[in-house]
């Protein structure tokens, strides 16, 4: 069940239908992402901040990490899955490390911006505190920031919604209050973007979850052109809201000689 591009309605599922939903659903999520890492860094970090080393904690596919290699001379991803790191998209001035937020494999001292893209809810803990403060560099920017896609609406209005399920995740995991992080600026807003049926469709596919119900619903070869059809009875472009969380802060000097004995 191997997806392929189609010229006429954009995408097809190959094969017969099997219990590859992930293949599948990281094929649509591969084929189109809004750009909201992009976004979110030229809010917050401004288009003419410069970094000698960046390092993107909880990198996944390594999104987050091209999008911020545009601000660093070099930038490090750092994930714990192998099959994250195996499916990131290689670029000429990044590299990717297996490692996590409690044991980041950069020097001391080296890292002058350090982001987490949605994935400080998993990351965080004393560990990964006392990690970031032993690898950046005295003032280094820490950036934490998450996005919320509200395709629910969406999906509701053409009767495609799955059934509401219960998360404790959290998108406002941050470092307020921390020893040695100094708070800059913690924001949430909502944007509005808009993006094509097909993309839309893409969007909500690259959820294993959602392409499982919607499969069910529209039979394994068409949930994606039905979704498109869908929406093109109502529309081209689909508007989606977008909740951003942001929070900035800059790294206190510490003496680090206390390195082991920080909180
Ligand atoms: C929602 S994904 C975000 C990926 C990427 N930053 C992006 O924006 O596309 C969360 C990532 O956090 C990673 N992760 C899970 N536990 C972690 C930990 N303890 N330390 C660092 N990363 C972790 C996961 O493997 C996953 O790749």
């Amino acid at each position: 069940m191997t997806p392929t591009q189609k010229k006429s309605s954009g995408f097809q599922y190959a094969g017969h239908m099997a219990e590859r939903y992930d293949t599948v659903a990281a094929a649509h999520y591969a084929a189109y992402r809004p750009p909201l890492h992009e976004l979110i860094l030229d809010k917050a970090l401004g288009g003419d901040a410069r970094f000698a080393l960046g390092v993107d904690v909880g990198c996944g596919t390594g999104r987050s990490t091209i999008a911020l290699a545009t601000y660093c001379d070099r930038t490090v991803g750092i994930d714990p899955s192998d099959s994250m790191l195996n499916q990131a998209e290689p670029h000429a001035h990044v590299s990717y490390l297996v490692g996590a937020g409690d044991s980041i494999p950069v020097p001391d001292a080296s890292a002058d911006v350090i982001t987490f893209a949605g994935s400080l809810h998993y990351a965080d803990s004393t560990m990964t505190r006392r990690e970031v403060r032993r690898v950046g560099t005295p003032g280094a920017t820490i950036l934490v920031y998450d996005f919320d896609l509200q395709l629910t609406p969406v999906l509701t209005r053409l009767g495609m919604a799955l059934p509401e399920s219960r998360s404790d995740y959290n998108h406002t995991a941050n470092f307020t209050g921390g020893e040695g992080f100094v708070e800059r600026n913690v924001t949430s807003e909502t944007i509005n973007i808009r993006m094509t049926t097909g993309d839309f469709a893409h969007v909500v596919l690259s959820d294993s979850n959602r392409l499982d119900y919607l499969t069910s619903m529209f039979g394994p070869d068409t949930a994606y052109s039905a979704l498109v059809s869908a929406i093109n009875a109502a529309d081209e472009t689909v508007a989606v809201n977008a909740a951003l969380f942001i929070s900035m802060y800059t790294l206190a000097p510490h003496d680090r000689s206390d390195d082991l004995h920080l909180p």
